[in-house]
């Protein structure tokens, strides 16, 4: 079995362009601005149109990807969408991307794993490059979040949005060690689940009339009890994954956090003691996209011409499950 780097090769990320803000909010539930800024940062989140699809976002998170690597469809040799709200059960959502794509020599699979679903897609990809399986994966994470949003709850409704990101992975050369996908952490708390879960719309409670009227095909979120359990486990699972790949915090370029809550981010950004420069923030203008979030956020970094080749960016997440997952990816070349 052959051992090859994996390395990120392209980024993309899309999010709708309807805007809801704070005040917007203030019509639908009894909430202020100043309540949402000062518990979650949130300021505004992206909300997709009726008759736009977890999977219409993820195909424009995936063109620009697949663009930014300087591929063609057909160059894919797997595409791996992390959501947990696909357009439907089955067909699943990778599997429309990849027709809609035209990416003819594709597998297509989607992977259900909350907020660390883009961690996931990315471990699971590095897998199939360093066997020398696959050349190129195609890796995103898209969601509709306000489709399993309970909009008469404001204790969940101000928090999520709607958006995607995407990256190729691809064979490197040189040092599996020293190159792209460097380490990786995943953990699973299950006996959390209760915590954050959609009670119905699955085989162990089909959607009925009375699930309809409690909204129990929606969100629920024990938000106080996350909030700790993320609070704690974030540090614990960064700390892990940087000496994983055998380097210092001293020597982490870029932390993107899962984007829940500043609140969240801040407090374990200290705990880790990661300086205010070094963090990617931009839960204000999207709030939680779950799966997308992290990838988002690499996109726009990149985007901005912050990152440079070499520099070592730490992806840290936690989300339904309860699951925590951490990536440490050096850029470029
Ligand atoms: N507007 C005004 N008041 C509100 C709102 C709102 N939108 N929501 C809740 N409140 C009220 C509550 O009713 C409560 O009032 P009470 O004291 O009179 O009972 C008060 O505010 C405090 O409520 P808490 O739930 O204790 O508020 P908290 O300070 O914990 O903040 C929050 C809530 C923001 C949800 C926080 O707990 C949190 O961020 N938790 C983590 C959530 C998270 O990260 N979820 C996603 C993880 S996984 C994933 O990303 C899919």
């Amino acid at each position: 079995m052959s051992r090859r780097p994996a390395v990120i090769t392209g980024v993309g990320s899309y999010v709708p362009e309807r805007v809801l803000t704070n005040a917007d909010l203030e019509q639908i539930v009894d909430t202020t601005d100043e309540w949402i800024v000062s518990h979650t940062g949130i300021r505004e989140r992206r909300i997709a149109a009726d008759d736009e699809a977890t999977s219409d976002l993820g195909l424009a998170a995936s063109r620009r990807a697949l663009e930014d690597a300087g591929l063609e469809p057909g160059d894919i040799g797997l595409i791996l969408c992390a959501t947990v709200t696909p357009d439907h059960f089955f067909p699943v959502t990778s599997n429309i991307i990849q027709d809609k794509l035209g990416a003819d020599r594709a597998a297509a699979f989607d992977l259900l794993s909350g907020c660390c679903g883009f961690v996931y897609g990315l471990w699971t990809a590095r897998q199939f490059i360093a066997t020398g399986e696959l050349e190129h994966v195609l890796v995103l994470s898209a969601e509709k979040l306000t489709s399993i949003t309970d909009w008469t709850d404001r204790a969940t409704c101000v928090l999520f949005g709607d958006g995607a990101g995407a990256a190729v992975v691809s064979a490197g050369e040189g040092d599996p060690g020293a190159t792209g996908l460097l380490a990786f952490v995943m953990e699973s708390y299950g006996e959390h689940g209760r915590l954050l879960r959609v009670p119905a719309g699955g085989s162990r409670r089909p959607v009925d009339e009375e699930a309809l009227a409690a909204r129990d095909n929606c969100l629920r979120m024990e938000g106080p009890e996350l909030f700790k359990l993320a609070v704690r486990g974030i540090p614990e699972v960064a700390a892990k994954t940087i000496a994983r790949a055998g380097l210092t915090q001293r020597d982490i370029d870029w932390v993107i956090m899962h984007q829940a809550n500043l609140r969240i981010i801040e407090a374990a950004a200290k705990r880790l003691n990661v300086p205010e420069e070094r963090l990617v923030i931009n839960v204000d203008k999207y709030g939680n996209t779950s799966a997308a979030s992290m990838a988002i956020a690499l996109d726009e970094v990149y985007r901005e011409g912050r990152l440079e080749p070499g520099h070592n960016i730490l992806l840290v997440g936690f989300g339904a499950g309860f699951s925590l997952g951490g990536a440490v990816v050096r850029w470029g070349p």
